[in-house]
């Protein structure tokens, strides 16, 4: 058996679990579908592994539950400042509250996924990992905090829980169960990994002239590509640096730019490593203590132990800053290329309908430009897009699946809240609802700086609220008078009709930056206590039970 064949089927005697079947409860907490994805991924080859395993969103979790638990296994990502996701927000709350139970029948491990460029890294998932503990249960490996490149970390820590499981509930050997995961091999898709090599077709500048944005409408052909998203879901764009950016740190580092180094197994060029591969614009603390090593420099080492100027100083700054300010460093190119990360794609949401579009996913880009100490700074991915391709160019995507961003039932009606470039999802929203026919009435909220320049697809939103596919519309535009008007406050002007709506079955779905979402939500539960006659807890409770009923949904960043 050792040497089985690798697409063997199960053989039978795995799916016979020992005398007494335990149970394996798997609970994700996941805002963009990485962490469902996993939990998914390893419930299947638990079950392969002949075990008894149920996989579940936090949110669908019934806490009664826990009283039965035996194996828990938690997959949680962490989002925004260090808040759980909208999905694992009751569970977390449940679990650290009065009412959570004794939990020592049970046994345990967390995977934690985040992204060290926040300060509160991986921070939901060591809350549970701590919570847990202090409930009585029993950890079975030790906690992982996974980073954006998060797969062989997590498949790691996988194996290892996979391991105590089999040992704990199994009396097959454990060649046979080898040979029933290695069956579980799914089919390929498009990643970070294997992109897909999409040509753009049409890039416009959605700002008239005399505008203080710039918005890029980003068109591109997902031609023979099998690629299939729904309205809500997001576009990864793999960005490359900028060759000017890349020339100056080089210069500035000493190095030669045709050196060659070592980037996970393959030999590059130190400047094409730097184009393409790594990670050289966002400074992260982390970054910063694999950098300090390197030097001996006192500012820099003073700026290290001050973890409040540390933060201020990595706002906004990049890698030729610290080269620039504290340099020289004792490394070599292979030392220095050792220190950073893989470059992330960058996610945008995408803003058409593939029943509209069916060949396309077209993008809504918010181009970053602004200036610290006296030198331009350009956001990787937008000023990419922006100035270095043109139509006919490719780039390098995948889709990033988005479930707790999703288009209700077609008769449930449903608000949308998107100013900026917030907008971009609900663009692909009505697309879909026009193309379906779908009969729930829509609502759009959509702000900006000015009605002149900045009315992002003005047309096409003025055209279905003449065919009736939009509902409602109402626009703010907060430069075009004295005092600031937001979106939110054109939701207090219809404050009546805003809870009409929420009480005959409304879905909400914001989309756009965090410190927007959070002065909306501030305005919903205000709604919902003065139009409802309620109190502020009340409020939030009603909002919190929309939340469980999926009609609350956010998009925030
Ligand atoms: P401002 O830039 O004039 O402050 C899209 O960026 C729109 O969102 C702009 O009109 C912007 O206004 C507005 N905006 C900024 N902060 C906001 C907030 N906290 N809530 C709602 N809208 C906001």
């Amino acid at each position: 058996v050792v040497d089985a064949p690798k697409n063997a089927a199960a053989p039978s005697v795995v799916q016979s679990p020992s005398p007494k079947e335990k149970h394996v409860t798997i609970l994700y907490a996941s805002q963009t579908g990485n962490a469902q994805k996993l939990a998914e991924q390893f419930g299947n080859q638990l079950q392969q592994s002949g075990l008894n395993v149920s996989v579940s969103s936090m949110s669908d979790y019934k806490t009664n539950a826990l009283k039965k638990a035996q194996y828990l296994l938690i997959v949680a990502s962490t989002h925004g400042e260090g808040e759980p996701p909208d999905n694992a927000i009751a569970f977390h709350s449940f679990l650290h509250g009065k009412r959570a139970p004794k939990l020592d029948h049970v046994k345990f491990a967390v995977l934690a996924l985040g992204d060290s460029s926040y300060e509160f890294f991986c921070q939901t998932g060591k809350e549970f990992d701590l919570q847990l503990e202090k409930l009585g249960a029993e950890r079975l490996v030790e906690r992982v905090d996974c980073d954006l490149d998060y797969q062989e970390p997590a498949e790691k820590w996988f194996a290892a829980v996979k391991e105590k499981l089999l040992e704990e509930t199994l009396t097959t050997p454990a060649s046979n169960q080898e040979a029933a995961v290695s069956k579980a091999q799914e089919g390929k898709e498009y990643s970070r990994k294997n992109p897909f090599h999409a040509e753009i077709i049409e890039k416009i500048n959605l700002n008239a002239t005399g505008s203080n944005k710039e918005t890029i409408h980003l068109e591109l052909s997902l031609e023979d590509s099998g690629i299939i998203f729904e309205p809500g879901d997001c576009l990864a764009i793999i960005p490359v640096n900028n060759q000017n950016l890349v020339d100056s740190l080089i210069s500035a580092l000493g190095f030669e730019p045709n050196e060659t180094v070592d980037v996970d197994g393959a030999t590059l060029s130190l400047k094409e490593a730097l184009l393409n591969t790594l990670e050289i614009t966002l400074l992260t603390k982390p970054l910063m203590k694999k950098l300090a090593e390197f030097t001996n420099n006192e500012k820099f080492h003073a700026l290290m132990v001050d973890s409040e100027a540390l933060k201020q100083y990595i706002e906004g700054r990049d890698l030729l800053d610290v080269v620039e300010q504290f340099g020289p460093f004792q490394w070599d190119a292979q030392g220095f290329v050792n220190c950073l990360r893989k470059i992330p794609a960058r996610l945008y949401s995408i803003s058409s309908s593939q029943l509209a579009y069916p060949d396309e996913a077209h993008v809504t880009i918010g181009v970053v430009r602004y200036e610290v100490d006296g030198r331009e700074r350009l956001g990787v991915c937008s000023t990419y897009i922006a100035d270095q391709l043109e139509v006919g160019d490719c780039v390098q995507v995948y889709v990033q699946k988005n479930p707790n961003f999703k288009l209700p039932d077609d008769e449930t009606p449903i608000i949308m809240i998107g100013p900026g470039t917030g907008v971009a999802p609900f663009r692909a929203f009505i697309q879909e609802r026009e193309e379906r026919g779908a009969s729930g009435e829509n609502w759009l909220f959509f702000g900006e700086q000015h009605f002149m320049t900045d009315f992002l697809y003005q047309k096409e939103w003025l055209n279905w609220l003449k065919n009736g596919v939009l509902t409602k519309l109402d626009v703010a535009f907060s430069r075009d008078q004295e005092e600031k008007v937001y979106v939110q406050h054109k939701m207090l002007k219809k404050a009546k009709e805003f809870y009409e709506w929420l009480e005959k079955g409304a879905a909400v779905y914001i989309c756009g930056d965090k410190g927007m979402a959070k002065d909306v939500q501030e305005t919903i539960i205000q709604i919902i206590q003065e139009q409802g006659n309620k109190s502020r807890e009340e409020a939030e409770a009603y909002l919190e039970e929309l939340r469980k009923q999926k009609r609350y949904q956010r998009d925030v960043y």
